[in-house]
Formats: structure tokens, C-alpha cells, sequence
């Protein structure tokens, strides 16, 4: 006879099993992927000429230009990826601009005034600017990951008239330590002498690519990886967001320092919202590093205020504010992607022996009983909001506008929307994708 203890043990170590297994099981099956991948849509997109493997793509909308980030060592330091080899390392990356006025028309390599040393670009960002009118001036914030060493963000200006790209600064902080996306904030505390604003970052996992750690977080799909913010008036970094999942994609939404995250592999889509919720360890005084006054600056309280549960892995996000538009990109076979990315690492030019496809998805909001979450109502009901606040609100779902088994064109790394068009930038494809979302 088993005692009770035994017993009472036993049970333990199944539920702890168990409670251990089904969170594993289906991060495995969401980076699988469904066995066939739909076709539709790809006649919305046109193949723009220029550069090859692109981290990110941002569209400045003032200007109406797209910026891109493109490297040709990518394939050797795809570190989101944990794919990467060092040695292979050469060339610089840059930064590529395309004109969306004129569509179709290639894009066109910038290089930058003043900057010499390694350039290996990811995340960019725009320093906000007023929607009317053209500024003579954008900040741009460049996150360099410089390979075995702690990413930094380079502060470069850029004229429009002038089409030149000037190197002002360069921001480094051990929080950067895996940094791959960034989103300038729209909060007031900018630097007061060259306009740096403050920012949100993400480190894409939370130990860096030459810690012992990392193996496991990789080969468990640990949530370590952290959100950080950079105060430009303080010229501070600090973590304000943890146990995110690989999130690879960050844009800021409407309220100040609130940020939509892409958790890949958490196959979610989360905003996540500055509140004051303790001044005492929120606030901090400081000798400000910009005009040397004290002053009294407050660190983002992020608390998650939504999450979208899209069963795919989602590497990009974009929102455009005037027009409240929410767009997505990701891979429905990421383990395909992760394939693609062990071939090209051999050889940039082989024809990889996988399709790695993509999935672009917009926002778009329906109205839901509340404590519901069926995305459409019920045909025989009139259900509106506006009238009913206490019965029905509106909830936002991501629908795929076009799916691509990735035999034109896959590897998405990053997406950006203005006036209904999307830009799809790509890891491992020449060129990239100018595609019409309308609905
Ligand atoms: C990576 O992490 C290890 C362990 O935390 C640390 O010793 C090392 O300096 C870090 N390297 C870089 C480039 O960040």
C-alpha cells in the first residue's frame, strides 16, 4: 500500500507536469503552423527594387517617405532568431528610402554624413513632428546591433530637402543588451537642445547571444525578454516591461508612452499603457542632462491593457493614429522561416528548401456583448455600442487581408501603413512588398 504521502507527492507531479507540458505544447504547435498555408490577396502587392534583407520598415507620414533598414550581413546576424555566425560578418547595412508618392519607382540608398564605424541596422523610429505642413527636419533613431556588442540606438537627422541623412549622436544603455524595434514617445520630455525624444525599446530575448542562458530560453520559449524605456532628459534607460515572449515588433499608439507589442511567440498582439500608479517609485529628481536644471521626471508604469490572440506568430506591427489603423504582419510557419534562415546562413544565394510565407492582417472593430468574445454579433440582434454602452462595447480583431505561401515572396520582418497602403519589409527576400489594404 502506497502511502499517503506518496500519493499526495504523485499528484503533485502531474499537475506541475501537466501545468508545464500544455504551455510547451502549444508555443510548439504555434511555431509550427497549420500543414498548408493559403493563397490570397498577393494582387494587392507590387515588389519594390532596391535593398535585400531588411529588418524594419517605418513610414515617415509627413513626408510620406518610407525608411527601411536593410543589411546584407543579416543573414549572418539574425539574432531574433538565434541564427547567426559572426565570422561571416562584412559588410555595413544602411538606411533605404522610398518615395510612396511615386509607387513603383525603386528605392534609394541614404548614406550617412559624419558616421564611420560598424552600422548594422534594426529597429527605426521618427522623432514625432506636427502633422501639418513638411518639417525641415526629422530626428531618426537607428537601433545598431553591432555583432557581440551591446546595441546601441544612433540619433541621425534628416532634411527632406536636401535628401541627406547627418549623424548627431549615438545613446547607449545596458538595458539595450538584445535590443531589436523602438518606438519614439510623444511624451514632451525630449532633449531640449537637439530634439532626441524619448522612446520605448525591445529586447528581443532576455539574455544576450553569448550567455549560457539564452540556450534554454530558446529551446523553451521562455517569456524573459523585457521592454524598455529611455528618458532623453535624463539620459536614462530603464526596464518598465517584463516577461515578453520574442516580441519583435513595437509601435506607439495613442495615449502618451502606450505601445502596441508583437509577441511572436506568444502569438499575441498587446497594448500596453503609461498610468502614474505611485509617484514615490515612479518619479525621480534629476539634474537634467540637457540644460543641467534639477527637475523632476516620471518613469511609464506599463500595464497590459489588451491582448489579441491571433494563433500566429506575429513578428510586425504598425498604427496609424489619425486614421486608427491597426496592421500586422506574420509568419504562418515560423519553424519554415527558422529553416529558411539555418540555409541562407550557409549560403545567402541558395534557394532555401522551404517556403517561409506570410500573413498580413488588418484591424478592424466589432461590436461585442460584454464578457463575450465572439468577434460578430449575433445576425438578430441590433447591437450597437453607442446606444447601449453598459450591454455592448467594441472590441478590436485582426483579420487576414492577404495570406502567402512564400512562393513570391515570405520572411516578413517588419510592417508599416499610411492612408491604406502597407510596406512589408523581408529578411531573406531582394526588394520589398507595396501592397494596397483597402478595404
Ligand atoms: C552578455 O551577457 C553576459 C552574461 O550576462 C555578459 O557577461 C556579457 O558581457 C554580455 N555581452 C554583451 C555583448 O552584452
Amino acid at each position: 500500500m502506497p502511502s499517503t504521502t506518496l500519493i499526495a507527492v504523485s499528484a503533485l507531479a502531474a499537475i506541475v507536469s501537466v501545468a508545464v507540458y500544455l504551455p510547451m505544447q502549444r508555443t510548439k504547435s504555434l511555431l509550427e503552423g497549420p500543414a498548408f498555408v493559403e493563397n490570397f490577396g498577393m494582387e494587392r502587392c507590387q515588389r519594390i527594387s532596391g535593398p535585400a534583407y531588411c529588418d524594419d520598415v517605418r513610414i515617415q507620414r509627413n513626408l510620406n517617405l518610407g525608411f527601411l533598414a536593410c543589411d546584407p550581413s543579416l543573414p549572418y546576424r539574425n539574432f531574433a532568431a538565434s541564427v547567426f555566425d559572426e565570422s561571416k560578418i562584412q559588410e555595413n547595412g544602411a538606411l533605404w528610402l522610398y518615395d510612396l508618392n511615386k509607387p513603383g519607382t525603386s528605392a534609394e540608398k541614404l548614406s550617412i554624413k559624419g558616421f564611420d564605424g560598424p552600422f548594422h541596422p534594426s529597429g527605426i523610429t521618427f522623432a514625432p513632428t506636427s502633422e501639418d505642413g513638411t518639417p525641415a527636419r526629422v530626428v531618426i533613431l537607428v537601433v545598431n546591433h553591432v555583432p557581440l556588442e551591446v546595441p546601441r540606438v544612433e540619433v541621425l537627422y534628416y532634411y527632406p530637402a536636401r535628401k541627406s541623412l547627418v549623424y548627431k549622436k549615438t545613446i547607449s544603455s545596458e538595458h539595450f543588451f538584445a535590443a531589436n524595434k523602438i518606438a519614439a514617445s510623444s511624451s514632451p520630455t525630449v532633449h531640449q537642445y537637439d530634439d532626441t525624444p524619448s522612446f520605448h525599446i525591445v529586447n528581443d530575448h532576455g539574455y544576450n547571444i553569448t550567455d549560457w542562458k539564452r540556450e534554454y530560453e530558446e529551446k523553451y520559449n521562455l517569456p524573459a525578454s523585457s521592454l524598455v524605456y529611455y528618458n532623453a532628459r535624463a539620459d536614462k534607460a530603464q526596464e518598465v516591461g517584463w516577461r515578453l515572449q520574442m516580441p519583435t515588433g513595437l509601435v506607439s499608439s495613442h495615449d502618451v508612452d502606450s505601445v502596441w507589442i508583437a509577441q511572436g511567440k506568444s502569438g499575441t498582439i498587446d497594448l500596453y499603457k503609461s498610468h502614474t500608479f505611485s509617484a514615490e517609485h515612479q518619479e525621480q529628481k534629476i539634474l537634467s542632462a540637457d540644460t543641467r536644471q534639477p527637475i523632476t521626471i516620471t518613469w511609464p508604469g506599463m500595464l497590459n491593457e489588451e491582448v489579441m490572440h491571433t494563433k500566429v506568430v506575429n513578428v510586425g506591427v504598425d498604427y496609424e493614429q489619425e486614421t486608427k489603423t491597426l496592421v500586422t504582419v506574420s509568419h504562418p510557419k515560423w519553424n519554415n522561416y527558422l529553416q529558411v534562415a539555418k540555409d541562407k546562413l550557409q549560403n545567402k544565394d541558395v534557394n532555401p528548401s522551404v517556403k517561409a510565407g506570410l500573413i498580413i492582417s488588418r484591424g478592424n472593430k466589432y461590436p461585442v456583448r460584454v464578457g463575450e468574445t465572439r468577434p460578430k454579433p449575433r445576425k438578430d440582434v441590433v447591437f450597437d455600442p453607442e446606444e447601449r454602452p453598459r450591454k455592448y462595447k467594441y472590441q478590436l480583431f485582426l483579420e487576414p487581408v492577404i495570406s502567402h505561401d512564400g512562393s513570391e515572396f515570405g520572411s516578413p520582418s517588419a510592417i508599416a501603413v499610411a492612408n491604406n497602403r502597407v510596406l512589408v519589409s523581408s529578411h531573406y527576400e531582394q526588394g520589398f512588398l507595396d501592397c494596397n489594404i483597402a478595404p
